[in-house]
Parts: structure tokens; sequence; C-alpha cells
């Protein structure tokens, strides 16, 4: 199938690691100039080296996604470099695990700072250029809490669903001028974080590592994590040329984890 990628430009959140690294390299794999972004420069010209051997452009730039201006700087600078952005894909780091009386006000305003604000100001910036340009993706990085709050996620199952208003609303406001908005939903993907959260968990349950990732697999269908190349998938699809009635949707790539019907 060719998905029509080559010579498009995306952005994508988040990437010096990950979903959002992963999501990079897949579309510089099918022919999109990329550009990535995320606090840590050394981290981010590794993966920029990585996806140039691919044979596509990259652009590397540090950014903290819950500063506006900076926000607004990374978006200037890619509109220098190649001229057009055809395709977003927002993420950012994930906020911390607790329950409700855990949390400060002052740490509900660094979740949804992380993870609502960084998206409104990536759309803020970019959605301009995709309505001259009458063209579009935008594709929201969230998670299957969107479907299914999580347990001890507190922070991250009320700012990502604020994440799925928007997609759904901007969707609505945007099909005219040929913007698909989705969101995709990951489930338990075998990123670095999560390697690091069995470590950090296990040792508060009693576990070892290992128990704990087989624990977390054994909550969807196919009782194995999804890697994050399965993930990134979903997301080039979305992206692609042959996604072109898709939008308005929240799709999970959970294996089964969320177990409503829809
Ligand atoms: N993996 C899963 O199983 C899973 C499941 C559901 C949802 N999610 C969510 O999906 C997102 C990505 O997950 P992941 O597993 O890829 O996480 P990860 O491996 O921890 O990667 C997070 C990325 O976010 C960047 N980042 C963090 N804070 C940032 C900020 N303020 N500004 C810019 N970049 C920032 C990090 O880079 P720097 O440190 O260089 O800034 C890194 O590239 C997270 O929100 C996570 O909660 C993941």
């Amino acid at each position: 199938m060719d998905l029509r990628l080559n010579g498009k430009v995306a952005l994508v959140g988040a990437s010096s690691t990950g979903l959002g690294k992963a999501v990079a390299l897949a579309l510089a794999e099918e022919g999109t100039d990329v550009i990535i972004c995320s606090r840590d420069s050394d981290k981010l010209r590794l993966v920029s080296e990585e996806i140039q051997k691919k044979g596509t452009k990259c652009l590397a730039i540090p950014t903290d996604l819950t500063k506006y201006s900076q926000v607004q700087n990374l978006v200037t600078r890619s509109i220098e470099y190649f001229g057009k952005i055809d395709i977003l894909v927002t993420n950012c780091g994930g906020p911390p695990s607790g329950e409700f009386l855990d949390f400060s006000v002052d740490d509900w305003k660094q979740a949804i700072n992380l993870n609502l604000m960084s998206t409104i100001y990536l759309c803020k910036e970019i959605l301009p250029y995709m309505v001259k340009q009458n063209d579009g993706r935008v594709i929201m990085i969230t998670s299957v809490s969107v479907k299914q709050p999580i347990k001890g996620l507190i922070l991250s199952n009320v700012t990502r669903a604020g994440v799925a208003g928007l997609a759904k609303s901007l969707s609505n406001e945007y099909g005219k001028n040929n913007i698909l908005v989705n969101i995709v939903c990951p489930g338990y993907t075998r990123t670095e974080r999560v390697e690091q959260l069995a470590v950090s968990l296990s040792a508060k349950q009693g576990l070892k590592p290992v128990e704990m990732i087989q624990n977390w697999a054994q909550l969807n269908s196919l009782g194995r994590l999804a890697t994050p190349e399965e993930f990134a998938n979903v997301v080039v699809f979305l992206a692609s040329e042959k996604a072109s009635h898709l939008t308005g949707t929240a799709i999970q790539i959970d294996g089964g984890l969320v177990k409503s019907l829809l």
C-alpha cells in the first residue's frame, strides 16, 4: 500500500524517546521529513542522526512543550525551515501516578500544562498554517484512560479527557478545511518509561519488575505489551492519504485492554 507520505512534513511532540520517537522513525521510514522536539538536546541529536540515516530530513529543536513561548519558537523555526507542516502528532510526558488526595493544586496545574495545554499550544500555532494549506492531519497521543479511567492515574484520566474534547471539537470545526483530527490511545506499551515504572512499582508491591510487566500484559486480551513500533504503525496510517475519511475518532492500541463495546 502506498501511503503517499513521501515529501510530507510532520512535527512530532516529545520525540526523544518512547512513543514519540517510534512515531518519528516510522514516518521517516515512509519518506516524511520530521521535526522532533523535547527538552533534552543530547537525546534529540541521537534520534535526529537515526532519522537522517533513513534518507529524510530532520530538524531537532529543544523545546519544553509546557512553555507557550517555546512552542511558538518551535513552530516559527519549523516553518522557516520547511515552509509547511502537513502532520502534527501531539505528545508530551505523562503525569505522576497517585489518587485524588495525593495531589496539590499546583500538581493539578502542572498536569494540565503537561498534557492539555501543550496540546492546545501546538494546535494554536500550527492550525492556521493547515487552514491556509486547506489540508492537515492532527493526531493526538493520549491513553486508554480516555476510554476507561485507570486506577491510580487520576491526573492522566482527567487531563486526557480534556484532550479528547479538544480533538472532537477541532474535528468538527476544521473538517471544512480538510483537516482531520483523531486521537490514539495507547495501552501498556513497552517503552523506557514503562520499564522504569515496572522497577519502581514492583519494589513497592514486593514483586520483580518482570512480574509487574506480566501482570500488565494479562490485563489485555493478547497477553503481551505492545511494542512502540506497533503503536507507531497506527499513527502512520492515520497520517497517510489512505485514512482520508477518518476524523473525530479515538482509536485504542491496547491489545483489547478496554472492555467496553466501543
Ligand atoms: N508507554 C505506555 O504504555 C503509555 C500508555 C498510555 C499513555 N502513555 C502516554 O504517552 C506519552 C508518551 O509515553 P512514553 O511511554 O513514550 O513516555 P516516555 O518514554 O517517558 O517519553 C516521554 C517523552 O516526553 C518528553 N517530555 C517530557 N516532558 C516534556 C516537556 N515538558 N516538553 C517536551 N517534552 C517532554 C521526554 O523527553 P525529554 O525528557 O527529552 O523532554 C520524552 O521524549 C506519555 O504522556 C504517557 O503517559 C504511555
